[in-house]
């Protein structure tokens, strides 16, 4: 049984998840707790190995099914490793992305199913669904703008803005979905705004 916190942060790329997560770490470490910040894909050697066959530029021929079972590998290594003993311990866990991120780009975006993509997924995440995910919600086009300013692109990034559109929308039929545990948010707002409206949730959470 997890005792923890296990929170997830969740939009399209450049929507500004890096911010929101180190805002919530400080309010969770002012309440008390001893926070753990992960990001997917990666987190741990071997799934930051295989972050690296993901994401390298020259792979552009890597099948959709290629694609998903390689992220499922690394959250697989991630949990078993880091996010389940974490919340076994009763540490509050930020991931930066997750298991949605794995129904929205590969199972709508590259049209591989939610259903499939989930029933894979089930096996590498086993108990540890999130508590609550947020989603910073983007237009493709501002995020993809934001990413092109701060880095050479990474293979997913150079996906066309069709593919990221497929992305954005993907996001939002994913939060009609799972209304109870995601929270949609409007990344345009202010940052301290963004803040403010993810405190309020974890707060309700953590007075449960
Ligand atoms: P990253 O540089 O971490 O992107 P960001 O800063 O936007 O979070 O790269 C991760 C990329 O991998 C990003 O384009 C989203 C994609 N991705 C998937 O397609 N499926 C997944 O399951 C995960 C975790 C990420």
């Amino acid at each position: 049984m997890k005792k923890g916190i296990f929170i997830t942060m969740e939009g399209p790329d450049g929507s500004g998840k890096s911010t929101q997560i180190e805002l919530l770490k400080a309010y969770l470490e002012e309440k008390g707790y001893d926070v753990l910040i992960t990001r997917e894909p990666g987190g741990t050697r071997i799934s930051e190995a295989i972050r690296a066959v993901i994401l390298n530029r020259e792979y552009s021929e890597m099948s959709p099914v290629t694609e998903m079972l390689l992220y499922a590998s690394a959250r697989a290594q991630l949990i078993s490793e880091v996010v389940g003993p974490a919340l076994e311990s009763g540490k509050a866990v930020i991931s930066d992305r997750f298991v949605d991120s794995s129904l929205v780009y590969q199972g709508m975006a590259r049209g591989l199913g939610v259903e499939n993509v989930y029933e894979v997924n089930l096996r590498a995440i086993g108990e540890y669904m999130p508590d609550v995910t947020f989603l910073l919600d983007l237009p493709a086009e501002v995020g993809i703008a934001r990413k092109k300013d701060q880095k050479e692109l990474d293979r997913m990034e150079l996906e066309s803005l069709e593919f990221h559109k497929a992305v954005a929308e993907g996001y939002r039929s994913l939060h009609t979905r799972f209304p109870e545990r995601i929270e949609k948010i409007d990344a345009t707002l202010p940052i301290e705004e963004i803040c403010g409206i993810i405190k309020g949730r974890v707060e309700t959470i953590l007075s449960k």
